[in-house]
């Protein structure tokens, strides 16, 4: 790495190129495309070293035909002679697939409407989910433990070794900053819980940032900090006066979910496969199972049992996500004098118990019915869950405007 630092000189445009190296002494002509024709085994570092400027890839003339970077470039067919390069089109040309989102973005500080938002294909955030994200939301456009998820960033990060770009304050500065410009709320949904109308909720994502093709983090050059603001969408008010069902995923012999689950990182297909799942059997949230059947989280939630009048929930040693929300309900539960139990949760204990409800940001305290197929007590909202939805609707109703009543449901 020394030798690679000495002869190369990283040059990095944020806003419009990938980290350049370059070699000293070589004459380049910029290019589009890489190489089609695969790199000689033999080549040095130094000759495989076909980088990126202003957005293009690069290739050496005027050098010896024999060079195996110039032999080996007919991709695009253009002589040696003629700079232009006719298979380049401009990236206003490009038509890239983003869907209609009502929202605003930062980019590395930079804030522009979500339909403009781009991040670069090199991101490493993209290709290999090399990222941490935290998701705040607001209560009458104030953050909710906004400090809460700051920390829990920090300590992501550290768990992936990926340098945060920003102090806590300055995420606090932007993260606001975008909730200011994103006053535009959607249309009033009518089916919406109270308490959501005209919120937003914000993913803050770090990626290790872009370079050049491989896993090295090495490659990475700076993080990229993207801040996404959009209305907040949480469950239906008939989803906390009804219930939602979820739907056991994993367990044992079936494939492990990879990473740490206690970082809050861009690895989600383990996840995302557990929530086709469930949708595809109508549930609204997939319950991951560890070798032992027993539950340890949802894909994106806590999980709360009720026996007995008491909490049951697995500790965040069985390897799980230290929720906000679930540090919420359990100091919430202590005000109430509810008897909290911290341990593993098989499956059958699950679905045995009188109640069940699971905790996120966008959910707070959801009340779950049904387990796979099985009805959990009477297959209504209990009371436990109820009396401590109430308590988060007061601990959360913080951020409301003066003589506001929390709403509930
Ligand atoms: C795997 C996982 N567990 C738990 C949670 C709930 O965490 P929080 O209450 O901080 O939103 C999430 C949130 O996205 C999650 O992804």
């Amino acid at each position: 790495m020394a030798v690679a630092t000495s002869i190369f000189r990283n040059v990095l445009d944020r806003r419009h190129s990938l980290p350049v190296r370059h070699a000293p002494g070589r004459v380049r002509r910029i290019c589009p495309l890489r190489p089609s024709a695969p790199r000689s085994k033999t080549s040095s570092w130094a000759e495989q070293s076909v980088g990126l400027q202003n957005g293009h890839w690069s290739h050496r003339v005027g050098e010896p035909a024999s060079d195996p970077l110039v032999t080996r470039t007919p991709h695009c067919g253009h002589s040696a002679s003629d700079s232009t390069c006719h298979l380049l089109v401009s990236s206003s040309d490009l038509e890239v697939k983003i869907p209609t989102v009502n929202g605003i973005v930062s980019i590395d500080g930079m804030v522009v409407p979500a339909g403009e938002a781009r991040v670069s294909v090199f991101d490493r955030g993209f290709l290999y989910g090399d990222s941490v994200y935290e998701v705040v939301r607001t209560y009458d456009l104030a953050l909710f433990e906004l400090g809460l998820h700051l920390a829990r960033l920090a300590s992501s990060a550290e768990r992936i070794a990926l340098s945060l770009p920003w102090t806590a304050d300055r995420f606090d500065r932007e993260v606001r900053r975008v909730v200011e410009a994103s006053r535009e709320a959607d249309a009033p949904d009518p089916a919406a819980a109270p308490w959501n109308l005209g919120e937003c909720s914000v993913r803050i994502v770090v990626t290790r940032g872009s370079g050049e093709l491989g896993l090295d983090p090495g490659l990475a050059v700076e993080p990229t900090v993207v801040l996404i603001a959009v209305p907040l969408r949480g469950p239906p008010l008939a989803a906390y006066r009804e219930g939602v069902a979820a739907w056991p995923f994993g367990g044992p012999g079936a494939p492990r979910r990879g990473g740490d689950p206690a970082a809050k990182t861009g690895e989600h297909l383990f996840h995302v496969l557990a929530v086709r799942e469930a949708r595809a059997h109508g549930a609204q949230e997939a319950l991951l199972l560890d070798g032992a059947g027993s539950v340890t989280e949802g894909a994106s939630s806590n999980v709360f049992a009720v026996r007995g009048g008491a909490l049951e929930t697995p500790p965040l040693g069985v390897g799980i996500l230290a929720g906000v929300t679930r540090a919420v309900v359990l100091d919430i539960a202590g005000r109430l004098g509810i008897p909290v139990r911290e341990r593993p949760l098989p499956l059958a204990g699950l679905e045995s118990a009188d109640e069940a409800f699971l905790t996120s940001t966008v959910r707070e305290v959801l009340p779950v019915v049904r387990v796979g197929d099985r009805p959990i007590g009477p297959a209504a909202p209990g009371p436990v869950t109820r009396r401590i939805h109430a308590a988060f609707r007061e601990a959360a109703g913080g951020g409301h405007k003066p003589g506001k009543a929390p709403a509930s449901v």
